[in-house]
């Protein structure tokens, strides 16, 4: 079996190379690959390399990701997010193969306190958001054998995330802010990967699970408390920390680009009952990725 990746490099497409590697061949792209086109400004190229390859499966974790960017440059982000999407899940419908992508909770408007459902009514309120909603859609509209991952708050061990900005900040500083008003799960690249290749093991023996899932940790935080498990692990395990106080503020306070959804809860039941799959509490993962942190390397 032969299964394409795009946007290797990626948090969610590092831990995909690992994750994807016992399931078949595994080719896998990025922005600058030679031998095939994996340039998503370029859907044509894209479309190209999946006739060339005739994959099994098509993995995409590539994506236009920095959120108050998008604003700024809309266009490009709905050719990475959507218009080469679009491009891949025609390509995918054509030859037969099954295509997994990753969306975000950014596609629903951010109201209210419930966790959203798989059937909620989306409506997203900033670019990022809406070109996102957009490439779900050319999934949808073009291919039937698909899954799309909705998650949220990823963050991998590889290159920064938010627990790392919050440490040297700590060491920095004796006070700091933190937005207390959204709430959400962090979920790890991880998790995010395993759980993918069982999912399309599953999809192989039973297509009838194409859809739409909340791929997400489980457990609902906000970047405050997030923030305060952060710190408290690094005290446990004799991290030396300027930070002697941390304040709780509301997302008006830093004012962005973009707009962020308050409530990014995202109700995970259809996913865990439809694979047979536990999603762990969000802290596991974030503890288990600091601890890596913490452990000196021995180089
Ligand atoms: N990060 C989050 O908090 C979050 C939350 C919800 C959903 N998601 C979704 O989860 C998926 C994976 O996200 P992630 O966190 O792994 O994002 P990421 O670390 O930003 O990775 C995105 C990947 O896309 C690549 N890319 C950017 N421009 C490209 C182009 N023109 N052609 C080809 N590749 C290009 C990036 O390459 P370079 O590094 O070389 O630019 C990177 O490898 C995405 O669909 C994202 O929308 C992420």
């Amino acid at each position: 079996m032969n299964i394409l990746l795009f946007g290797k490099t990626g948090q969610v497409g590092w831990e995909l190379q690992r994750a994807l590697s016992p399931l078949g061949n595994l080719i896998a792209l990025d922005v600058n690959s030679k031998e095939y086109c994996g340039d998503f400004s370029n859907p044509q190229g894209i479309a190209e390399t999946v006739r060339r390859i005739k994959p099994d499966v098509i993995v995409n974790a590539a994506a236009h990701t920095a959120v108050d960017k998008a604003e700024a440059e809309h266009e490009f982000a709905k050719l990475l997010n959507a218009t080469t999407v679009e491009a891949i899940a025609k390509e995918a419908a054509s030859i037969g193969a099954w295509l997994i992508h990753y969306s975000t909770d950014y596609v629903f408007p951010g109201n209210g306190d419930k966790p959203w459902r798989e059937i909620d009514t989306t409506g997203p309120l900033n670019t990022y958001g809406e070109t996102k909603l957009a490439g779900e859609m050319a999934v949808l509209e073009n291919c039937q054998k698909y899954l799309i991952f909705r998650t949220s708050w990823v963050y991998a061990n590889r290159g920064n995330n938010f627990a790392k900005t919050m440490l040297r900040l700590a060491k920095e500083r004796e006070e700091l802010s933190v937005i207390n008003d959204q709430f959400g799960a962090p979920t790890g690249a991880e998790l995010l990967a395993d759980c993918t290749a069982h999912a399309i093991a599953m999809a192989l023996r039973k297509p009838d699970v194409a859809g739409i899932y909340h791929l997400v940790a489980s457990g609902i935080t906000t970047w405050f408390d997030y923030a305060n498990v952060v710190f408290a692990e690094a005290e446990n395990a004799g991290y030396k920390l300027a930070l002697k106080i941390t304040h709780p503020v509301p997302t008006d306070s830093y004012p962005t680009p973009a707009r962020r959804p308050l409530n990014s809860r995202l109700d995970n039941r259809k996913f865990q009952e439809t694979f047979g799959l536990t999603l762990p509490s969000w802290d596991m993962g974030v503890k288990r990725m600091l601890e890596e942190l913490f452990t000196p390397s021995g180089l």
